[in-house]
């Protein structure tokens, strides 16, 4: 993390602030297995980017005072962001997450699914606390607009990703589009809730939103390349899983318009969701063979400079009071295309 000696600094400071918030003021009642449910991953880690984000981005534009008003918008996020991992894992059958088993794994379908709809409602009750700290009231309502929309996007996004297990003809478009909407949103969300924190005009909220949307597409696009290439010990996640379900990540889609014969023909069992473990192993060869991975990263680091780009365009403005907290956003765009968990 030397190359990132302004986020590392955040990355210390702010999880801790949020995590303590989260189990203070939302994570306790009853029944206490349902609570133990949703605390589980929680308590397993996790990078917590998300409310990062939310707290520089409140910080850069409005300095302390904004990022203490921030936190209940960030602890949201991160309670949101929870809430999708555990009906994610349901829907793409993952056993392990942040190097511990699953909540359905461990609680079973029906209490994982309440457990995710208790965070779902505790994140937007986290949001209107925000008026508590001080939000004013057009902020806090806008709050929980930008959070609903995120919301909706997700599922919007979520159901794509799953359609497209089935479908055969994805372009890169639709991939790009799909991870915008399960990914990006949610990411582009908590940029603007730190904007909003720090009661920023339309202009600049937008301007984040746009930010947090770029992170959010160059998260996800490194997120699928971790999938085939990462150490399973450092990100918490098995190897292939996306290859096995027949995930239309953009390694697959590149790997299958620059190949043909056998190789072709092993990339396309494992894009119809019914490989074997010998053809998982092979398309994952095939992948790297076709220089997917280069391709994927190019294309992520797109993304990421566009993101740096716009937090350079607001320093000239003279919007920002926090010059730390736009290095560290700046470091932020560059880590997530970087990052090996
Ligand atoms: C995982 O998100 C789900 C995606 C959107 C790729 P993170 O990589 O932020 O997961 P944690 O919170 O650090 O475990
Ligand atoms: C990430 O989905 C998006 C959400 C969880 C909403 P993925 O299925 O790609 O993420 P991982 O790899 O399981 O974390
Ligand atoms: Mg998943
Ligand atoms: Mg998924």
């Amino acid at each position: 993390m030397e190359k990132y000696p302004n986020l590392s600094k955040l990355l210390v400071k702010y999880p801790p602030l949020v995590d303590s918030y989260m189990y203070r003021e939302l994570l306790h009642g009853d029944p206490e297995y349902l609570y133990k449910a949703s605390l589980h991953l929680l308590r397993a880690g996790g990078k917590r980017v998300r409310p990062v984000i939310v707290l520089s981005t409140a910080r850069m534009l409005g300095g302390l005072e904004a990022e203490q008003i921030a936190l209940p918008l960030a602890a949201g996020v991160e309670l949101f962001h929870n809430f999708t991992l555990i009906h994610d894992d349901i829907m793409d059958k993952d056993t392990v997450r942040r190097g511990v088993p699953t909540v359905h794994v461990i609680y079973g379908e029906d209490t994982a699914i309440l457990a995710g709809d208790l965070l779902f409602a505790l994140s937007f009750k986290a949001i209107t606390q925000s008026l508590e700290k001080g939000l004013s009231l057009e902020g806090s309502s806008r709050a929980l607009e930008v959070l609903s929309e995120a919301a909706v996007r997700v599922s919007r996004g979520q159901a794509y990703d799953m359609r497209f297990e089935r479908e055969e003809d994805v372009t890169y478009h639709d991939y790009l589009d799909m991870i915008y909407l399960k990914t990006g949103a949610l990411i582009e969300a908590s940029a603007r809730l730190g904007a909003i924190a720090a009661e920023a005009d339309r202009d600049t909220e937008e301007a984040l939103g746009n930010y947090g949307a770029f992170v959010g597409v160059a998260f996800q696009i490194r997120d699928d390349i971790l999938g085939v290439f990462g150490d399973p010990e450092k990100t918490g996640k098995p190897i292939y899983n996306d290859l096995r379900r027949g995930k239309k990540t953009i390694l697959l889609l590149y790997a299958l318009a620059h190949s043909s014969g056998e190789d072709r023909r092993v990339l396309e069992s494992v894009a119809k969701g019914n490989a074997g473990e010998d053809e998982v192993r092979e398309a994952a060869k095939i992948i790297e063979k076709t220089g997917a991975l280069e391709y994927a990263m190019k294309l992520a680091k797109t993304y990421s400079d566009n993101a740096v780009a716009i937090i350079e365009d607001l320093e000239k403005t003279g919007e920002i009071v926090d010059e730390e907290a736009a290095a560290a956003l700046k470091e932020l765009a560059r880590f997530v295309v970087e990052r090996d968990k």
